[in-house]
């Protein structure tokens, strides 16, 4: 069985040019209102588009400002919610059944990011622990809706967010606002040229995706990012048929990151390194080499591996290139955020490859920069990062697996060659305090790459919330909706 793309909602599939992004969380307390409420908004999801052909066409080829896009997404209780507004069985969906099986699935309480026992499982502690997350007065555990909005202007953003929040008022629905965030919802925009607070270009590597299960090279297998076509290599839940799987299909679990980015720590130990990584630099400013070897992408997002000896005048966006034969990290460094992110052919451990049948897990990222730019050397006290939006089929197997691996580089052999190997981090963004953890950068200078470059690191971003819900087919989202 082939998934049906005209049956997701089209934030994993397209890539919209809509610079302005918000994120509002609600909280239902009428379930019947709340159903009302996604029925007013439901018809504009996916931009009211349907086939991926014309979310193309549309997004990327028309010409002035394009029209709002939603996708909405919802927590375990969320659809607990309005599973019990539905009185009887249609569609072939029992709602009883669906909701028995919500009880024993993933998202329930107990295995939400701001849980103490998964909160501890991912290292977030101290400054990143789950008590200072979101706002003060904020419980997680009412973010029953995710309503991810699309903008092409700021005035379609005014003229958007007060209609849904008037209708939202309306419908009974409570919103948790964040007062540090001008819109005083998550929001930001994508910024020119995708670059992000500390100076990369993002957007650049792509996640294919192979609709056709027919194992293309290059191509991600669907059940990566699908829920619903459980299959030996992707055991994937619910296993067994029924409604509940029924109710997933084509549906896909979203992670929702608030990262602050502390950009005049970042700046500062780039400055302070200048002298270190001079030697070693070549013909590039010191600080833009050092910087690209803890991202693994030149700022302009060129890849190392493609571009080892300098930044490319103009930027490459390719994607075509693995580690095989730059097993010492020599070129990317075996620490650099995009390869502990994605380490691509690099071998992994046993256990890890019994897990990851496939290779290794991946994530369709969805984010978008938020707060203005700092200016000057020092730190304003302003609140400027970047929300992560993160799609993929197993929340444990994938974004929480990377979110360790940011912390703990304990997933591949290939450490086992360098001191301390499989206690380091991502350069760009580990959790520092973490016990026992090397927080040294590992650079290699020599051609073997027998001697690395060490720099003490620090924490260049910081956890201030995680969410998990899961963004249903459009199917299950009209049933949900109550139609
Ligand atoms: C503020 C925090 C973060 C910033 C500024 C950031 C920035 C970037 C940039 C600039 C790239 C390279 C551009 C590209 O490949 O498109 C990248 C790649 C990537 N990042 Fe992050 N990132 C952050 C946090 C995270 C987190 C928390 C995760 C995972 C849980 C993550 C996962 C990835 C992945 C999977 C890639 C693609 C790697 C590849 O396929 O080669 N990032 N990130």
């Amino acid at each position: 069985m082939l998934p049906d793309p005209d049956n997701v909602q089209s934030l994993i599939i397209a890539r919209y040019r809509h610079r302005y992004r918000v994120v509002l969380l609600f909280q239902i307390s009428d379930p019947v209102a709340a159903q009302g409420f996604l029925r007013k908004w439901v018809p504009d999801v996916n931009g009211g588009l349907q086939p991926p052909s014309s979310y193309q066409a549309g997004l990327d080829g028309a010409a002035g400002t394009p029209d709002p896009v939603y996708h909405f997404a919802f927590s375990w209780r969320g659809i607990s919610k309005l599973l019990k507004a539905r009185r009887s069985e249609t569609q072939g969906l029992n709602p009883d059944a669906v909701a028995n099986h919500l009880e024993s699935f993933f998202t329930k309480e107990e295995n939400a990011p701001h849980s103490r026992s998964v909160a501890a499982s991912l290292d977030m502690k101290d400054v990143n622990a789950p008590e200072n997350w979101w706002a003060e007065d904020t419980d997680p555990a009412g973010f029953h809706i995710a309503l991810f909005c699309y903008f092409g202007d700021e005035a379609q953003k005014k003229q958007g967010l007060e209609n849904i929040r008037r209708e939202a008022t309306e419908s009974g629905l409570r919103e948790w606002q964040f007062p540090s965030f001008e819109d005083k919802a998550l929001s930001g925009k994508v910024p020119p040229g995708g670059i992000l607070h500390f100076g990369f270009r993002d957007g650049v590597s792509k996640v294919e995706i192979d609709w056709e299960d027919a194992d293309k090279p290059g191509k991600v297998n669907f059940r990566e990012l699908l829920l619903g076509y459980p299959s030996d290599q992707y055991p994937l839940s619910p296993a067994e048929p029924g409604p509940w799987r029924e109710f997933v299909r084509d549906g896909t679990y979203v992670n929702l990151a608030w990262l602050y980015q502390d950009v005049a720590t970042f700046n500062r130990f780039l400055r302070e390194n200048r002298g270190a990584a001079e030697p070693h630099s070549g013909a590039e400013d010191p600080e833009e080499w050092l910087a690209a070897k803890m991202m693994g992408r030149w700022r302009n997002g060129s890849a190392l591996a493609l571009h080892p000896e300098g930044k490319p005048a103009s930027n490459d966006t390719s994607n075509k290139f693995g580690y095989q034969n730059d097993a010492n990290g020599e070129t990317t460094p075996l620490f650099s955020h995009i390869r502990v992110c994605n380490p691509r052919d690099q071998g992994l451990t046993s256990v890890n490859e019994a897990r990851f049948p496939n290779g290794p897990p991946r994530l369709v990222r969805r984010g978008f920069s938020y707060g203005p730019p700092l200016q000057g050397e020092e730190d304003d006290g302003r609140d400027r990062g970047l929300v992560g939006v993160f799609a993929c089929s197993r929340i444990n197997e994938q974004f929480y697996t990377v979110v360790r691996w940011i912390q703990k580089t304990s997933f591949s052999d290939q450490f086992d060659s360098i001191k301390n190997g499989r206690k380091r981090q991502d350069m760009m963004f580990g959790f520092r305090k973490k016990h026992n953890a090397e927080t040294t950068t590992h650079i290699p200078v020599t051609p073997e790459g027998s001697v690395p470059l060490k720099l003490p690191l620090a924490d260049f971003i910081r956890y201030r919330g995680l969410a998990v819900f899961l963004a249903p087919s459009l199917k299950s989202l009209r049933y949900l909706a109550g139609d």
